[in-house]
């Protein structure tokens, strides 16, 4: 039999499937309360606005024979015209050559590796950050280093490329304010990195009001996009539906040229038809919709943070997001959440992810992530009971 592992590519060697993937296997079985998946909740999705788009489209011959038929690597182009409206809402004055549609933000992170990372160059991350984005840029084996604490400056050489989460971080929930935001595009000039802005979560605001994105600060200090630092990946997944794969960077025109020969040569462009799809449900559902999406995620997030605060142990110490969908949980110094994942799932039917897998660099171990986005009030209630009774045990 040939010894496959000795023909794959020296970057394959850092794709490696987490024994954790396998435990969250047993999640489908019902009596399993989750926190787990990061994932939106079906009943919000735009159902009957999808159905009579598909329907719309393909019922006219001449959009259908367009929807079917290849299309432009950028996108189509009222999505882009869309979406540059959409951006200048927040701040962002831009225009469709500046956006790149993609099949979800995950394709942009992967594109982003392509174009800006070789083999044991510096890429900067949080600790923790997204795990999808370390196994994005995995592939083009960066060596990672980590932001420096808000205001402080980064010693070391200057990194390929840096990637930020300013809103509901995945996975801590936490924001930056609005002097952490003007701080890291400060240090990104100082050492002179771009900046990778992952705003997938940006849209669910619970508190508080909304901040600019680093995209509009630094464009308007440097005088317009074209001169920003800035790359913006959006998604339409949180605010209208995952499956259509459809997500969007917005970066200065000479980047996104790039970008688009990496489109070409990858899969040339995003399904047509759902593009147009996305194009009509967005347009008329998304700002509708998202006060009904914003409360319903607001409601379980605030049952979850009661549940803990009743149930949980005062060695676990928690964030308390303003907006996304994630908590973050810190056991004392020493414990493995991994270890305690096995338990909660055989034993007390309640189930996160360990912490470990958002590190670049094998720590975290005592962390978890709680996503609060599917569990109802009583099911969010019952499911950190049954943790906090584990936690007492392990934790007290
Ligand atoms: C922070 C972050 N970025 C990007 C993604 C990728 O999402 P999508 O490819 O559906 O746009 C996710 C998905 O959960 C995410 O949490």
């Amino acid at each position: 039999m040939i010894d496959w592992d000795a023909h794959y590519a020296g970057r394959a060697s850092r794709m490696a499937a987490s024994e954790i993937r396998e435990l969250l296997k047993l999640l489908d079985q019902p009596d399993i309360i989750s926190f787990a998946g990061g994932i939106p909740d079906p009943n919000l999705f735009p159902l009957s606005a999808i159905e009579a788009s598909y329907h719309h489209i393909l019922s006219d011959k001449a959009r259908a024979a367009a929807a079917l038929q290849y299309s432009i690597s950028e996108g189509y182009l009222p999505l882009r015209e869309w979406l540059a409206g959409y951006m200048g809402e927040m701040g962002v004055a831009c225009g469709p050559d500046n956006i790149i549609i993609t099949n979800g933000s995950q394709q942009a992170l992967d594109f982003l590796g392509k174009l800006f990372i070789g083999p044991n160059e510096p890429v900067m991350v949080a600790r923790p950050t997204y795990l999808g984005a370390l196994q994005a840029f995995n592939a083009y084996e960066p060596a990672y280093v980590h932001f420096p604490p808000p205001g402080a400056d980064w010693q070391g050489p200057a990194p390929k490329l840096g990637y930020i989460m300013p809103d509901f971080q995945n996975p801590t929930g936490v924001s930056m304010t609005l002097e952490e935001r003007h701080q890291a595009l400060e240090m990104a000039r100082r050492v002179g990195m771009p900046l990778i802005e992952d705003a997938a979560y940006e849209k669910l605001r619970y508190d508080g009001a909304a901040l600019p994105s680093l995209l509009a600060l630094d464009a308007e200090r440097e005088g317009g996009i074209d001169n920003s630092r800035v790359i913006y990946c959006g998604t339409f997944s949180k605010t209208v539906v995952p499956a259509l794969r459809l997500g969007w960077m917005v970066a200065p025109r000479a980047v996104i040229k790039k970008l688009v020969l990496i489109k070409q040569a990858s899969d040339l462009h995003c399904s047509t038809l759902n593009q147009m799809v996305m194009h009509e449900v967005a347009s008329k559902t998304l700002m509708a919709n998202i006060g009904h999406i914003r409360a319903t995620y607001q409601a379980r997030r605030d049952a979850t943070l009661a549940a803990m605060a009743e149930h949980f142990p005062a060695s676990v110490s928690w964030t308390r997001p303003e907006g996304g969908m994630f908590i973050w949980a810190t056991l004392p110094e020493g414990l493995n959440a991994a270890e305690v994942l096995r338990r909660a799932i055989t034993e007390f039917r309640v189930a996160f992810v360990p912490g470990a897998a958002f590190f670049s660099d094998g720590t975290g171990r005592n962390t978890f992530r709680l996503s609060f986005s599917l569990n109802d009030k009583p099911q969010a209630t019952e499911g950190i009971r049954r943790l906090g009774q584990l936690l007492r045990e392990v934790a007290n």
